[in-house]
């Protein structure tokens, strides 16, 4: 769901990764007011107020050369239209369960489903490392031809 400031208890997450934690304590909230970012928190039923991952998505662009070839094809020599998964942790005491993985489909989820209103060829990533890129790997993305850790990762045609 949104990140509701007045609900989730931003203060109290900790992934391990001190800017990210940062990004959520200091910055999330007031890049979602000012549409910048809008950041994604996965609560549970039972402690609804404590956030236990979020992932931060913005519209965003590449450009046609970055793709890889094949992924080129058929496509016009436009920007293309892409969704950035700007930044996404799990709490340090819920790694391992499969949120990672939750939460990055539901960055696949809402690119598919912001195509109803606008173009998005891609969900596109900056891997902090060469580690975070290989989590995206793992889940088809791949680097652009520009920058190893930038990943993307097609979201298909129909
Ligand atoms: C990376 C991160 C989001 C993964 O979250 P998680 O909930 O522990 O991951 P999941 O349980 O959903 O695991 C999904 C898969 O990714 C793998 N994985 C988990 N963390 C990984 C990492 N840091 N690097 C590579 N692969 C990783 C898991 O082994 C799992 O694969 P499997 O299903 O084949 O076993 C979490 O470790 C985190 O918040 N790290 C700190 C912030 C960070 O590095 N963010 C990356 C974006 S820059």
């Amino acid at each position: 769901m949104r990140l509701d400031p007045r609900q989730h208890d931003r203060g109290s997450f900790c992934c391990g990764v001190e800017v990210l934690d940062t990004y959520l304590r200091q910055q999330a909230g007031q890049h979602q007011r000012e549409g910048i970012a809008t950041t994604h928190v996965l609560v549970d039923d039972i402690t609804p107020g404590s956030i236990l991952g979020y992932v931060s998505l913005a519209a965003a662009q590449l450009h046609l050369q970055d793709l890889q070839p094949p992924d080129r094809k058929r496509l016009p020599a436009y920007p293309i239209p892409a969704t950035r998964v700007g930044r996404l942790a799990v709490s340090s005491q819920h790694r391992g369960q499969g949120y990672g993985r939750l939460l990055l489909g539901h960055a696949v989820n809402s690119g598919l489903s912001l195509r109803e209103k606008l173009g998005v060829r891609v969900l596109v990533v900056d891997a902090k490392d060469e580690r975070a890129a290989m989590f995206y790997k793992a889940f088809g993305f791949q680097p652009t031809t520009a920058t190893a850790l930038t990943l993307y990762l097609p979201l298909g045609n129909g």
